[in-house]
């Protein structure tokens, strides 16, 4: 069925006017003032409200094994607690451990999204161990339409790759034309300081900050920029917590280091103190790179602003609380991790546009443009133009409200926002033409989303 977004302010990461968009089938087919509904198309009034490409998050977990436990979601869930926030599509990271096999475990995540999930989707690929096999595998995952890598510096013998790894990947990257994006902690340092902490005493949920200070995602970031010199590759590091570790990645974009930054929602509005508040109240709070002292927080919004920072992700990552109480006697036990997924547009709508920290139209390229552009989805994805996937967001910025584990379609018993005030929501989610979600409610299709093939696109080429 057609339908007919009227009377809307069309906003983009350029764009401001007002008018109509005309969805037939799965695109937008028409942008205008006064456009004519065909018969039987269905009208949405959009009066009053923003009209934003459909959301893209970056940055997911949803199938994840990890620290001995699996986080919370499955594409079911995750994917309506998308789309009632407003996210449209988003780009999980596929993670087999150091001791799977990589390709195995590609398909395992993959078969685990079909059918299940109700937004559109694509994958980071986890590069978790480097031998005589991966090579060709890599190509295979490639040639499948995963056009991009993760690599992760800490994490040591799980996840994490030696900086022999990380070069061989990175090789392989530049030459297929993929992108690649990393965790950056130095893994020795995370590990002899989490050894030290414990060997005194100190065991709670504070002492996971202490355990990996800036200075150690501020080494990681620069090795890795130094990785993509040396090699010629692109990356993009993901959650970006803190000044140092900014410093490292703009003074490696400044010598010409083809590097992009993401920074994730809990860095944007939480800091340190919440993760100090004792029990398991801190242990909803523990997540890697950690919260940090609060300085922090100004600097990333006004890196933001001037897109220092190219994009905001969540890190999604549930565990309940049940979960978090396996670090009761350790911190270096506490799965790591904090839910976002479906609050990450209301919050940095909120305390980003609303309270003048960032330009409408930066929020938009933060949050959807310049993740399609950098990721190979745009403009299928990304932006309102004729031809694009009809994903739209119409936003009610008039709306109040607070956000509320009690409410939320994420699959956790808790959520680190809880009790925040928002100032908007999406009022209609549309994902290829499609009314998904409606005033905070899953009204959709479910299992309709696809799997989002990309073709390597030379890293990032033609992001400005
Ligand atoms: O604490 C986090 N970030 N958990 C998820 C795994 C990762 O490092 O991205
Ligand atoms: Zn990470
Ligand atoms: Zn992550």
């Amino acid at each position: 069925m057609a339908l007919l977004i009227q009377g809307g302010e069309i906003v983009t990461a350029e764009t401001r006017t007002r008018g109509d968009i005309l969805i037939e089938g799965e695109k937008i087919c028409a942008i205008g003032a006064g456009l004519e509904a065909p018969a039987g198309a269905e009208a949405i009034d959009a009066t009053g409200k923003l009209v934003f490409p459909g959301f893209i998050d970056p940055h997911v977990h949803i199938h994840l094994p990890f620290m001995a436990t699996f986080a919370k979601d499955t594409h079911a869930t995750a994917s309506r607690a998308a789309l009632v926030g407003g996210t449209t599509t988003f780009i999980e990271m596929v993670c087999p451990s150091r001791s799977e096999d990589a390709l195995a475990g590609y398909h395992v995540w993959k078969q685990k999204a079909e059918g299940n999930s109700a937004c559109d989707y694509a994958f980071h690929m986890a590069v978790t161990r480097y031998d005589e096999g991966t090579e060709a595998q890599l190509r295979e995952i490639v040639a499948d339409g995963t056009a991009s890598f993760k690599i992760f510096l800490s994490y040591k013998n799980f996840f994490g790759v030696t900086d022999e790894e990380m070069f061989r990947t990175l090789r392989l990257a530049a030459e297929l034309g993929v992108i690649t994006t990393a965790h950056c902690e130095n893994a020795e340092l995370v590990g002899q300081l989490q050894q030290l902490l414990l060997s005194e005493g100190k065991t709670g949920a504070e002492w996971h900050e202490p355990s990996r200070p800036e200075t150690v995602e501020a080494e990681g970031t620069g090795r890795f920029a130094t990785f993509l010199e040396a090699t010629g590759a692109t990356g993009y590091v993901v959650h970006l917590s803190c000044a140092p570790a900014l410093r490292a990645a703009v003074e490696a974009k400044l010598r010409g280091v083809k590097l992009y930054v993401e920074s994730v929602l809990p860095h944007f509005l939480l800091d340190k103190s919440y993760a100090e508040r004792g029990g398991v109240e801190g242990m909803k709070y523990i997540m890697s790179p950690p919260l940090r002292h609060e300085r922090n927080l100004p600097v990333l919004w006004t890196a933001l602003q001037a897109g220092m920072i190219d994009a905001v992700g969540t890190d999604h990552c549930p565990f309940d609380q049940e979960q978090k109480r396996l670090g009761e006697q350790a911190f270096t036990q506490i799965p790591n991790g904090i839910p976002g997924i479906e609050d990450r547009v209301n919050l940095m709508y909120t305390y980003g546009v609303k309270r003048g920290r960032l330009d409408v139209h930066r929020f938009v390229d933060a949050l959807s443009t310049r993740p399609a552009k950098i990721f190979g989805l745009f403009p299928r994805k990304g932006t309102i133009a004729v031809g694009s996937d009809a994903d739209v967001v119409v936003y009610d910025p008039a709306y109040r409200g607070r956000i509320s584990a009690a409410r939320q379609l994420t699959n956790n018993d808790y959520n680190g926002f809880e009790g925040v005030a928002i100032e908007g929501r999406p009022a209609v989610v549309t994902v290829r033409g499609k009314v998904q979600a409606r005033e905070g409610a899953f009204v959709g299709e479910a299992g309709r989303g696809r799997f989002l093939r990309r073709t390597p696109n030379g890293g990032a080429q033609g992001v400005e």
